[in-house]
């Protein structure tokens, strides 16, 4: 993760310098780098003889003095998308020219509050990379973790950005490492950690005793076959104790999903590590609401387990008795997720009574057929919540998409033998939005919005976006918005 620095001017003092050029800026010949009386000829030279055209993504390294000057197309200046900033900003840092950089420096091409924004969204996100199981002498050795040293003048709208974005990166880290290393005792350390010292947070934790005597029998049924421990952490956040009202935040947190005895094939569990993606968002959202001091009342909920396979596990055709008194049918026991949620959410809502809940999980592979890698699902039967939600979407760049949420999807989970069932019976149909069904089975009426981030949270290859290989940290920014923001 790169480092920032705010200097009002440029000084051109670096190793390297980045410069943001749109093409608008580039007809007219005003921007900075023709201040530096040493690169004014350079660049007049290299727009002259059209070497750089200032294309979107179009990145060139003009060599002066031992120090590197890096030109960064953004297009057209209408065209040009606050995306295409965090886009452009991740390739120019990690460009091979900046291989072996340690400081640079970086000229924005417009000193606008939103563009300044996403930029440190391009530099710590987009500079982001996964290497801690990477040894040093690889050939891919680079320096990725920078000192960006970004010519605007600090403002606390800008801290704010850069401390959200170091909570999406702390779900990163979570959601990226060993399923034997980040387990439901490994999430205890860290909340302990993060809420240290903080007077108005007290929490509760539901081990597998408590989960027993209280009945949260799905979500032992799920950490069955596992030899790590269930857990239902829940952290009550008082920032307004003025008011009454609250909103819950329900993670899914599988620290591994084997499947079960349904157990998953090969090509779809070697990144099953990365299904406590809710609840690991969850975490980067807790750290954002106490370090932006968040006036208002949340209640956050991490139902974590293990879906191993083994003599222990839980079996298809066995029924369970919920929290909340339904029994379901197992179906599939790879369908372990909404258990687990299932049991949260009607244990929160009964013992918190919060006037808002929502639930974030990667629930459904369906997802990824129904949006892509791009957009996290939302269902609610609320449409005021969703538009409310597909606002801030929109204005963070944590991009999520509607899908619908109506009763008659209920027949679809019905089970002959017992209240419902854990999988549709409209075979390979609607995937994403009868397992969203189930879930509002347990919400008893609590104004409800459900995530499926299945599809985003993690990327395989080399990424998409601003994004590298691995978690996004889908949710972090959306949630965080969410609860800075919502009026009651
Ligand atoms: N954790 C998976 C969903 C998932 C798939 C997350 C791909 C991330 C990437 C979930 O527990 C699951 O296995 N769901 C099943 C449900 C089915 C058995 C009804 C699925 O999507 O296939
Ligand atoms: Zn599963
Ligand atoms: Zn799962």
């Amino acid at each position: 993760m790169s480092v920032i620095k705010f200097r009002p001017k440029p000084q051109f003092d670096k190793s390297a310098t980045i410069l943001l050029l749109d093409q608008d800026i580039i007809k007219k010949k005003v921007f900075p780098g023709l201040a530096y009386p040493p690169l004014k000829n350079s660049l007049e030279n290299l727009l002259k003889t059209q070497q750089f055209a200032g294309d979107k993504g179009e990145i060139f390294p003009i060599i002066f003095d031992g120090k590197i000057f890096l030109v960064a197309g953004l297009g057209k200046a209408q065209e040009c998308t606050l995306r295409d900033i965090r886009i452009v900003v991740r390739k120019a840092l990690l460009s091979v020219f900046l291989k072996t950089i340690k400081s640079v420096e970086l000229i924005p091409h417009k000193n606008d509050d939103e563009v300044i924004k996403a930029i440190i969204e391009g530099i710590v996100i987009g500079s982001y990379v996964w290497e801690k199981y990477r040894s040093s002498n690889t050939d891919n050795e680079r320096i990725c973790k920078k000192d960006v040293c970004l010519v605007s003048v600090s403002k606390k709208i800008y801290e704010e950005t850069i401390t959200i974005c170091q909570g999406v990166n702390y779900t990163r880290d979570l959601i990226n490492d060993n399923a034997d290393l980040i387990t439901s005792d490994y999430f205890e350390k860290e909340v302990r950690k993060i809420t240290k010292g903080i007077k108005n947070v007290a929490i509760s934790i539901l081990n597998e005793k408590e989960l027993r005597a209280k009945g949260l029998n799905l979500h032992l049924a799920v950490n069955q076959g596992s030899n790590k421990k269930p857990k239902l952490i829940i952290i009550k956040y008082r920032g307004n104790p003025h008011q009454k009202r609250s909103i819950a935040l329900v993670g899914k947190g599988l620290t591994f999903d084997s499947g079960g005895l349904n157990l998953k094939p090969s090509g779809s569990i070697e990144t099953m590590r990365s299904d406590m993606s809710g609840a690991a968002a969850l975490m980067g959202v807790l750290k954002n609401v106490i370090n932006l001091k968040i006036k208002k009342n949340i209640i956050f909920a991490i139902g974590l387990a293990e879906n191993a396979i083994g003599s222990k596990s839980y079996k298809p055709g066995d029924i369970i008795k919920s929290y909340n008194g339904l029994t379901v049918e197992i179906g599939n026991t790879d369908a372990e997720g909404r258990l687990v949620l299932a049991d949260a959410i009607s244990f929160v809502i009964k013992n918190y009574k919060p006037n808002q809940l929502i639930d974030i999980a990667t629930l459904t592979g369906a997802c990824t057929v129904a949006l892509g890698y791009d957009y996290s699902g939302l269902m609610t039967p609320d449409q005021n919540f969703a538009d409310k939600l597909l606002k801030i979407s929109g204005e963070t760049d944590d991009l999520i998409w509607q899908l619908p949420s109506y009763p008659e999807l209920k027949d679809s989970i019905k089970s002959d033998i017992a209240d419902l069932k854990n999988i549709s019976n409209q075979r390979g149909a609607g995937g994403t939005i009868t397992a969203a069904e189930f879930l509002r089975q347990f919400t008893e009426n609590t104004p409800w919005a459900h995530l499926d981030i299945a599809s985003t949270a993690f990327l395989e290859g080399k990424g998409r976006t601003y994004y590298g290989y691995g978690a996004t940290g889908a949710g972090v920014r959306l949630l965080t918005h969410y609860l800075k923001n919502y009026q009651e």
